[in-house]
């Protein structure tokens, strides 16, 4: 047959016959990817994922900068031993204001895609501390040093702004409340209606249990709203759409 004779051409020709495999793999890769740039339910949008507050934001920060991802995933793959050690798994949604996401590729430890509420802010600051003294086999290591570090929010408007930059939804309003957000949601005794008004179900505390901010008390803000917003209680897939 005429076509299979010009095959052996390309068989026979180990440049062609690379150019013309590239040519069908890209072509490949296309049809799977682009359509998933203009379909709207590739993230469907779902009831409570907010962006972060500002100190969830700080806190996340210092996760990416201590290398947490290194060791912990933050995705719940939809396999029955996941979902009952960690819960529902994890929905495209919830790392709809992630930048860059914290999926992670690697779990020396547990998975953190739903570790909010899990345990109480004084459980993560001694773990974070001194992980040995709680989990005697843990191998990971001490951030005792983020109890010292003091912030005042003093970048936290600009940051907002990078996210704003690349899709986060943060209004004008946000932003002129940045550096407030930030020291209200750490202080028990603060005027919390401005930032439940902008960004919802906020927990406000002190998180570190010390009378000034510090980088524990990012962190911990951060751990604790990770996996929480959604309410899964009533949350119902929808396939359709
Ligand atoms: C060298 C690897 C390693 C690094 C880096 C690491 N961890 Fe861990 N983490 C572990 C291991 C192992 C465990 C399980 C034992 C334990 O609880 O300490 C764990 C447990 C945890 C838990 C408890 C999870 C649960 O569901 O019980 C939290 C929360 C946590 N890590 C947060 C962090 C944060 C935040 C950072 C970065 C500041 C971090 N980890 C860095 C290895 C690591």
């Amino acid at each position: 047959m005429a076509f299979l004779d010009k095959h052996k051409a390309i068989e026979t020709h180990a440049t062609l016959l690379m150019v013309l495999s590239l040519l069908v793999v890209t072509i490949g890769g296309i049809v799977e990817i682009a359509p998933l740039f203009y379909l709207q339910n590739t993230i469907e949008k779902v009831e409570g994922v907010r962006p972060y507050t500002p100190l969830e934001l700080a806190g996340r920060d210092i996760y990416i900068r201590e290398g947490c991802y290194n060791c912990h995933s933050q995705m719940i793959r939809p396999m029955r031993d996941e979902v009952e050690r960690y819960g529902h798994y994890s929905l495209a949604a919830e790392s709809m204001y992630d930048h860059p996401f914290q999926w992670g590729s690697k779990r020396t430890g547990p998975d953190l895609a739903r570790v909010g509420g899990k345990y109480s802010d004084a459980w993560h600051v001694d773990h974070l501390m001194d992980p040995q003294a709680v989990v005697p086999e843990s191998v990971m290591p001490k951030y005792s040093f983020l109890m010292d570090a003091e912030i005042d929010g003093k970048y936290i408007g600009d940051i907002m702004a990078t996210h704003r930059l690349v899709g986060v939804p943060y209004s004008d309003e946000d932003m002129a409340n940045a550096k407030a957000d930030f020291a209200a949601q750490a202080d028990p005794n603060a005027d919390t209606t401005g930032i439940e008004a902008r960004y919802g179900k906020v927990t406000v505390a002190n998180f570190d249990g010390q009378p000034q901010l510090t980088e524990m008390d990012a962190l911990v803000a951060y751990l604790q709203v990770l996996g929480t917003m959604v309410d899964f209680s009533t949350f119902i897939p929808d396939p359709k759409r």
